[in-house]
């Protein structure tokens, strides 16, 4: 990616870089600096984050792993075909797509990959490391947009391979974002070496449809002090994610910060599950259905129902954009540990924080404010 070689530059690592989310943000970011596109759905564009002394988009440098070897351009080709991507800014930014394509490195571990742990994490670590010496970077922020991984076996099974690269970042000295609800630093061995580390990390799982309204409607339900008897949801979706959540144990891990959003906000479990449907057909774009029955003024039974169509990649490119962002800037003014005041993006937030969104946003502005004030940070 073009970027002005006075300023410095910062990393952005994707993990899972050839997949749908990933694609969208290497192409949303040339496409936005190009002034191709307006910064839709970007919150760190708004004027409350000018002061942040945040990276810009066209400071930021793209690479990562992944286990397949699709060249970007053809991923970016393929999602305009399906719509997520308007027709042309795969073209217009087909520099930039080849670029971070060449930062590319093969993932793991594959199918009969003989490779230890310990060897795993030195190799990824590695690439990370030369990525960011290559193009003399001032620091990268490594960001998991991976497929979603079983839910947790236990600490004695085998390490994740999210919680593997957990490590090689902390290894390489980076921030660390999931946006995905796989363990990755949640592994108490990822947890414990964070602890030592000194850097920053956020996640997890990005809150970009249904557990966004979830967030908004959990606090209005409560403050009215409505009774809310069953909340359930079910939602269709194709794509890559679709096929990885059509595994019980992928999609119990996804259910989990779905559910959780509901037990904060409204200080109870309703009744009522979640379900997952892989539906092929429908590639990127998610049907997400909402059924609440609650009670009102003496008992009275009533229903409330929403209905979410989005596309997915295009709701969480931009939100990978931001976090990157933040989290760079974090690291730069010397935080480290969990970041709470992240939790307006995610399911499932790590450290203390808010649940409902709107306090999330509030904690968030707060957090942009603070990173301004920093007069250590270099921006
Ligand atoms: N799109 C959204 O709104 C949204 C919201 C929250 C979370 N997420 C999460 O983001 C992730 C990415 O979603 P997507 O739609 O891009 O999925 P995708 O299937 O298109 O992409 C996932 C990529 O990860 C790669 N991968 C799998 N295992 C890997 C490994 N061990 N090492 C390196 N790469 C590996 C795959 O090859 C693929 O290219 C999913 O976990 C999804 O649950 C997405």
């Amino acid at each position: 990616m073009s970027a002005s070689l006075s300023r410095p530059r910062v990393g952005v690592w994707l993990i899972g870089a050839r997949g749908s989310v990933a694609t969208t943000v290497v192409t949303g970011c040339a496409a936005v600096t190009a002034g191709l596109h307006p910064p839709t759905g970007m919150v760190t564009e708004t004027p409350a984050f000018t002061g942040s002394g945040l990276p810009a988009l066209s400071d930021l440098v793209f690479g990562g792993h992944d286990t397949l070897d699709c060249p970007l351009p053809k991923r970016a080709e393929a999602l305009t075909a399906g719509g997520v991507l308007p027709p042309g800014v795969a073209t217009a930014v087909a520099a930039e797509l080849a670029a971070a394509d060449r930062e590319i490195r093969p993932g793991g571990p594959t199918p009969g990959d003989t490779r230890s742990e310990a060897e795993l994490i030195t190799a990824f670590a590695g690439d990370i490391r030369d990525f960011v010496h290559r193009h003399e970077l001032e620091r990268a922020v490594v960001v998991n947009v991976a497929s979603t991984e079983p839910a947790s076996q236990g600490p004695h099974a085998p390490l994740p391979a999210s919680t593997l690269y957990a490590l090689a970042a902390l290894r390489a000295g980076c921030a660390y974002v999931n946006f995905t609800p796989s363990e990755g630093m949640h592994h108490p061995v990822a947890a414990a070496e964070a602890g030592r580390s000194g850097l920053p990390h956020a996640g997890r799982d990005g809150k970009t449809g249904q557990t966004l309204l979830r967030a908004v409607l959990g606090p209005m339900f409560a403050q009215r002090a409505l009774t809310v008897r069953a909340w359930s949801g079910t939602n269709l979706l194709g794509g890559g994610d679709g096929a990885a959540l059509a595994d019980p144990a992928a999609a119990a891990a996804k259910n989990a910060g779905k559910e959780r959003v509901l037990a904060d906000t409204l200080g109870t479990v309703p009744e009522g599950e979640v379900h997952i449907d892989d539906v092929p057909a429908l590639g990127d774009w998610k049907t997400a259905w909402d059924h609440i029955a609650f009670d009102g003024f003496l008992g009275t039974r009533m229903i409330l129902q929403t209905i979410w169509q989005g596309c997915d990649s295009a709701l969480a490119a931009p939100l990978v954009l931001d976090l990157a962002r933040l989290t760079a800037r974090a690291h730069e003014t010397g935080l480290s540990g969990p970041l709470g005041a992240l939790g307006f993006y995610f399911k499932d937030p790590v450290g203390e924080g808010p649940s409902g969104l709107g306090e999330q946003y509030e904690a968030l502005v707060r957090f942009a404010r603070s990173l301004g004030e920093d007069k250590e940070g270099r921006r």
